[in-house]
């Protein structure tokens, strides 16, 4: 199991002041950034292109950026998030049709590789990953919007990712995005998960950012 990240979702950010508030929330003491790539195609909402990435890193973000493509096409906007300044970029498989031609061209940009299962997918295709990714992405809402409810049944999903990975003995995360929150946070980390996507940290009053985090990294913590 890796170190625990905590990368709370742009989404939910200030989107009027985003340098401003990914520093602070980077500052309050979170991992990574996470974000959300939305193309009004594949997933029913409209959200932030490389610009956006590349203006976080002029702005002064030196944090990792964990990119989560919800495009379709996706190949394309590889290369330009890279240049931008991604640190690891995600893809749903469901939208290449060569899954290991688009992990091969993430790593040629120089970026960590993640695949993402939305909630209704099995993991028919984890076996076939091994030594190939940095991280399985286990959707917890239908992708698409931020504070959406958490879907209980992909515990089960993280619990057989993690046994998964514990055989093959490699260093992937295991991550999960959506509806996470200070609750749920001791199960999804029992469950195996160690990196945790979480939009409710930016819904905090910024002054409780700090606070907040604490908090839901005990939470995380506690159980391991
Ligand atoms: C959902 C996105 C998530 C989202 C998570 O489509 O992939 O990253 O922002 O937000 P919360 O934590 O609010 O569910
Ligand atoms: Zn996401």
């Amino acid at each position: 199991m890796q170190p625990v990240v905590i990368a709370p979702s742009i989404l939910s950010a200030d989107l009027a002041r985003l340098g401003e508030d990914c520093a602070a929330i980077i500052a309050a003491g979170v991992d990574w950034l996470h974000f959300d790539v939305m193309d009004n195609h594949f997933v029913p909402n409209l959200t932030f292109g490389p610009d956006v990435c590349k203006a976080l890193r002029q702005y002064g973000i030196t944090a990792p950026i964990d990119v989560h493509l919800m495009l379709n096409p996706m190949n394309n906007m590889i290369a330009p998030f890279a240049a931008a300044g991604a640190t690891s970029i995600s893809f749903h498989p469901e939208v290449t049709d060569n899954v290991d031609a688009t992990i091969d061209l993430i790593r040629a940009n120089n970026c960590k590789v993640g695949v993402v299962f939305n909630p209704d997918v099995p993991l028919d295709l984890l076996p076939s990953l091994r030594g190939k990714i940095d991280m399985v992405l286990l959707m917890s809402v239908n992708p698409g919007f931020g504070g959406q409810k958490f879907m209980p049944h992909v515990l089960d999903k993280a619990r057989a990712a993690r046994k998964m990975i514990d055989e093959w003995g490699t260093q992937t995360r295991l991550q999960i995005d959506g509806g996470v929150n200070m609750d749920n946070a001791s199960d999804i980390a029992k469950a195996g998960v160690d990196t945790f996507v979480a939009g409710f940290l930016f819904r905090q009053a910024r002054d409780a950012y700090s606070k907040v985090i604490q908090e839901f990294r005990s939470n995380i913590e506690a159980p391991l």
